[in-house]
């Protein structure tokens, strides 16, 4: 397979982070000891200027670049790179007391106070004015300069503002939309409770009743924050062509990454695992999920922007990392996909909210506590695995994710057991990682050419086009799994027929059961019982074959599990919520009948890997979730990467221990 380096002038894995040098111009020693480090903690990449609006524009229209030209002229001249940021992310006190129309409204219709930040009306003219004159003087002055390797485009783009001028064009939004008010009332059902519209002004984007409105006022706020980052994209490409991009969180429940994945050059997400809660495993295989998520994007290799060196100051326990445990977080990134590591954030600030956030450099100014040590021996190994940089993943699995799906299910007024896509995901996605399986996240409206299996947990909203969509992937001998909740309503939120779906699923869902505490269901399936967790549909059978019956009450006997074969391929249907044991042996059986094989065989329970691979070799990752020292057979011609040293006859990972290794 062919690389696909995100920055050909620079074919490493990054390794640096947030560095507010703007926080220190008065201790000019600081930021001589921070050069000193950054070689010390084999850090080459920075990101430069996130929230440094008032050192660059102190007061308005006064602009203070002298000491960036300073950073950015000692980063080149040290070999560093700077992924340059518009400081959109916190607009200065001097604009939120002159402009009041830049602060958000809150959901209560009260205009907020200036405080705290990621606040920016993205509707205001006035914002857009401040922005773009910031944004072109960054550009023009520092879009050709050596050290600028890419654009931070502000900081975790988020919230939602019910302003005038926001309103004003949400309900432009709605028009462009539906066109009229009475195709609006058509397709929204607002018959329901008299909610019928007169006028596309009438419509309350908080009215709870009004379901698709709730879903609609989502979708607009993404396509708001999509909007505000083509503007600030389209203000940096006046002046410079360098790679742009902003910083993601993950399954963020209020924001539809796939709308802004198209306005970035290349993904880039922020991961905080919290190792200590529950099994480690789960906290891997959720991690390991969000870089399917990211790497899927755009399907080539992406950055992880942030992470924490040590301990963030803002969770529920302060539990100091484990040996091993920042190396296996790094590696667990590099090995789904990501060509950067990269901290928030390089230097601890003496003040402010997050000055006890980990950093590379605490408070202690120095090279010796655990965290550089640990930083800096990641770093020190990194060279090793250059090769890497730009690596792609060969994929066959895809699991589907739709934001819009989750709103869909979480605003509807019914069964909290049928509505709790945010956990069952995570544990479909787990199921099949536990069996090592090579996997990937996309969107229902995306490309599924690339899959041969594709799984759908809980995707309630089928949109338009996906049913047909996904009858074309099976018939072509695509494998499609399908849980609980499949196609229950369209983009609207307005349910479809059971028989809809028939000659996909070969089911009709006559109705659902939950269990209320205190009783149980089960269902049989190759001669086993298995739990059913909570909830369970009834099936109608039309035309597929019944792969296990429920056990208990009025029903027992009727199907739980179904394939349907169409085409050249088959659709499973899951109507029950299925332990999570019970989903590995299922998804593993399937799998293998589909042809696809986990990237590794015979690794202990508790070592899990991810592939990459590309022209010259095979990079095969291994992690130990495990308390316990594993060893086990090494790969058939394996070498040791990341200590570049031949390897015997079996690998030893300790606790928290991870390795690459290549097959050439
Ligand atoms: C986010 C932000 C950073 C910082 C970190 C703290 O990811 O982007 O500015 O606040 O959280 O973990
Ligand atoms: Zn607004």
């Amino acid at each position: 397979m062919k690389k696909q380096l995100l920055f050909p002038e620079y074919p490493h894995i990054l390794h640096g982070g947030d560095y507010n040098p703007d926080q220190w111009l008065d201790t000019p020693s600081i930021i001589d000891d921070d050069f000193r480090f950054m070689d010390l903690a084999h850090c080459g990449v920075f990101s430069v200027g996130i929230f440094s609006w008032t050192q660059l524009e102190p007061e308005e229209g006064k602009f203070t670049f002298e000491w960036l030209d300073d950073i950015l002229d000692r980063c080149a001249k040290a070999g560093k790179k700077v992924f340059l940021a518009t400081p959109t992310g916190a607009r200065p006190p001097w604009m939120a007391k002159k402009y009041p129309e830049c602060r958000r409204v809150n959901i209560d219709g009260k205009r907020d106070e200036y405080q705290m930040r990621h606040n920016l009306c993205f509707s205001s003219e006035l914002v857009r004015q401040k922005t773009g004159i910031i944004d072109a003087k960054l550009a023009e002055r520092y879009g050709k300069h050596p050290a600028v390797l890419g654009w931070h485009i502000s900081n975790e783009l988020s919230g939602e503002c019910y302003c005038p001028l926001c309103l004003a064009r949400f309900y432009q939004f709605l028009e462009k939309k539906y066109h009229t008010v009475d195709e609006l009332n058509r397709r929204i059902w607002s018959g329901f409770w008299s909610h019928r519209y007169t006028s596309f002004d009438e419509i309350n984007p908080r009215d709870p009743a009004m379901e698709a409105i709730r879903v609609d006022w989502k979708r607009f706020n993404a396509e708001q924050m999509r909007d505000y980052l083509a503007f600030e994209k389209s203000v940096i490409r006046r002046y410079s062509d360098r790679p742009v991009t902003t910083n993601m969180m993950g399954l963020h429940k209020e924001i539809d990454y796939y709308r802004l994945a198209p306005e970035c050059d290349f993904i880039a997400d922020d991961c905080y695992p919290m190792w200590y809660l529950g099994e480690e495993k789960n906290v891997g295989a959720r991690f390991s999920m969000l870089h399917d998520l990211h790497y899927s994007m755009q399907r080539k290799p992406f950055v992880m922007m942030e992470s924490a060196p040590g301990v963030p100051n803002f969770r529920p326990y302060a539990h100091l990392r484990r040996p091993g445990e920042l190396q296996r977080e790094m590696l667990l990134a590099v090995g789904h996909g990501a060509d950067g590591t990269m901290y928030f954030q390089w230097r601890k600030s003496r003040g402010g909210f997050e000055k006890f956030h980990g950093a590379v450099v605490g408070h202690d100014n120095s090279a010796e506590n655990l965290t550089f040590k640990q930083v800096a021996d990641y770093g020190s190994h990194l060279k090793n695995i250059d090769c890497v940089a730009g690596a792609p993943r060969k994929i066959d699995v895809a699991l589907v994710w739709d934001w819009d799906n989750s709103w869909a299910l979480d605003l509807g007024d019914f069964t909290h057991n049928f509505k709790e896509v945010h956990t069952v995901f995570p544990r479909h996605y787990k199921a099949l990682w536990e069996s090592n399986f090579s996997l990937g996240v996309i969107e229902s409206t995306g490309d599924f050419s690339p899959y041969r299996v594709l799984v759908a947990p809980m995707l309630f909203m089928l949109k338009k086009g996906v049913r047909e969509k996904l009858e074309a992937f099976v018939r072509n001998g695509g494998t499609l799994i399908v849980s609980h909740m499949f196609g229950y309503v369209n983009e609207d939120s307005l349910c479809y027929r059971p028989a809809d779906l028939t000659a996909l699923t070969g089911v009709e869902v006559e109705d659902y059961d939950c269990m209320e505490p205190g009783r149980t269901q089960s269902a049989l399936y190759r001669g086993k019982s298995t739990p059913v967790l909570e909830a369970g549909e009834l099936l109608r059978n039309q035309s597929a074959e019944v792969l296990a019956t429920y056990e208990k009450d009025f029903y027992a006997g009727s199907p739980a599990i179904t394939r349907n074969a169409i085409g050249q391929g088959s659709v499973y249907y899951l109507a029950a919520n299925f332990s999570d044991e019970f989903l590995k042996e299922f998804y593993f059986g399937a799998l293998t009948q589909a042809g696809v094989q986990p990237q590794l065989h015979n690794l202990p329970d508790y070592v899990k890997c991810s592939i990459r691979e590309d022209e010259t070799g095979k990079y095969i990752f291994l992690y130990n979730f495990g308390e316990n020292t594993e060893t086990f057979p090494t790969p058939q011609g394996a070498y040791d990467l990341w200590n570049d040293c031949a390897l015997s006859a079996t690998l030893t990972l300790a606790p928290r221990g991870s390795t690459v290794l290549v097959v050439k």
